[in-house]
């Protein structure tokens, strides 16, 4: 499907076009028991004096973009050390959201780096440009998926950059935000729309989902992307209640997910785990980490790093399968006893298991308890 692709550098908007999709975000619950809790990294001085500490840079409560717009980097300092940020660097921020970690990345890269910031949320975008307006010309701010950075870079004019940041989460804006329905706290619930969308361009909702979808469709992202127990009995819930009452509201699908007593007494909210597995299915959020990960890679010049925050498992596991593949390079089967394949490992590792954040941050932000940092490096290509 054609659609807009929007690019405002510094002050000034230009519009072009690129594919657009559908798109992602969430997360908190998404961990899957199998993958380690998690981390080798030991604790950072946070007191050091080179120490880029945005945190109080911002305030105490993290970005606040005027009065609306509020979301806390997560990691911040240690995306800035992993990911090098020094003075010159060409920086992708592919899921700007409010401009957090971009603001910090622009400080890091002054005088004259360069930062090209993605997002397909058009409030996420406004709300970023107005916040590092003071970067001028050295903002490009892109309106597309990363799924595309590809083509954004093209756009505007860049073919390879230092480093690349993708921080996989939704905003807390667009948690806090009840129109845009990836909230159904029980107070707003009645008039949460069943939304979801990242981009606001694309036409398809949850409510959609919920009232065109098969059950064996729904019962698959349930399990799949939600780890539901009762996904089965839910999806052919679903489907026998929405011939007398449309999905519409965040109320509508609790109540049927209360008198069902799916995952009563389970340690996560059964609800959390549907909305967050619609969510991912409406924004097709794996397929674009798979594409936009692969893209990334591509656009690294060498000795450029790769950092990637999840936070859910699954997210967690395509970033680590793609580095892993990356740094083999040779993907002849093993019964084979020479390379005929002839690819060459293209990443190297940087961080060998994932970074999490600290005790500090956490209690500081809970938001950022289930984010999980990995980091790679590009090799020179071969000659
Ligand atoms: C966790 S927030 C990023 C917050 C940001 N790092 C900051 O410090 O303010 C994730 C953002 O990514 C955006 N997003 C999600 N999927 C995307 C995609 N495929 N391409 C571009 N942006 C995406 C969301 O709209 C959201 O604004």
């Amino acid at each position: 499907m054609e659609g807009k692709l929007e690019i405002r550098l510094g002050t000034r908007s230009v519009l072009g076009t690129a594919k657009s999709e559908r798109h992602p975000e969430s997360g908190g619950e998404g961990w899957r028991s199998a993958v380690p809790r998690a981390i080798s990294k030991k604790p950072r001085d946070h007191s050091s004096k080179q120490h880029f500490d945005v945190q109080t840079k911002l305030g105490a409560s993290g970005v606040n973009m005027g009065t609306t717009f509020e979301h806390r980097p997560v990691l911040l300092n240690e995306c800035l050390e992993l990911l090098q940020a020094r003075p010159g660097a060409t920086v992708l921020d592919g899921t700007l959201g409010g401009g957090g970690h971009a603001c910090a990345f622009l400080e890091q890269t002054s005088p004259d780096g360069i930062l090209i910031g993605l997002d397909v949320d058009e409030d996420a975008l406004a709300a970023a440009e107005k916040t590092l307006s003071h970067f001028g010309t050295r903002i490009k701010l892109v309106r597309s998926s990363f799924r595309q950075l590809d083509s954004a870079l093209r756009n505007v004019g860049i073919d390879k950059v230092d480093m690349i940041l993708l921080d996989l989460g939704v905003s807390s804006w667009q948690i806090d935000s009840p129109a845009r329905g990836f909230r159904f706290a029980s107070e707003s619930a009645e008039e949460a729309p069943l939304d979801m969308r990242m981009d606001q361009r694309q036409s398809t909702t949850v409510a959609d989902l919920l009232r065109d979808s098969s059950a064996e469709d729904l019962q698959s992202w349930f399990s799949r992307y939600g780890e539901l127990p009762g996904s089965k009995k839910l999806a052919r819930a679903i489907v026998e209640r929405r011939r007398d009452t449309p999905f519409l509201y965040a109320q509508d699908l609790l109540d049927l997910i209360d008198d069902l007593r799916i995952g009563k007494g389970r340690k996560h909210n059964p609800a959390t785990l549907v909305f967050q597995a619609l969510r991912i299915a409406l924004n097709d959020e794996m397929g674009a980490l798979e594409e936009g990960l692969a893209k990334a890679i591509d656009h690294l010049n060498p000795g450029g790093r790769l950092g990637v925050i999840s936070y859910h498992s699954l997210e967690d596991r395509i970033t680590k399968n793609v580095i892993r593949d990356a740094v083999k390079g040779c993907v002849c089967p093993p019964r084979i006893p020479v390379c005929i394949c002839g690819q060459l490992p293209r990443l190297t590792k940087v961080t060998r298991r994932t970074v999490v954040p600290s005790k500090d941050e956490m209690s500081i932000n809970p938001r950022a308890r289930s984010a999980r940092l990995r980091v790679a490096e590009r090799l020179p290509e071969a000659v």
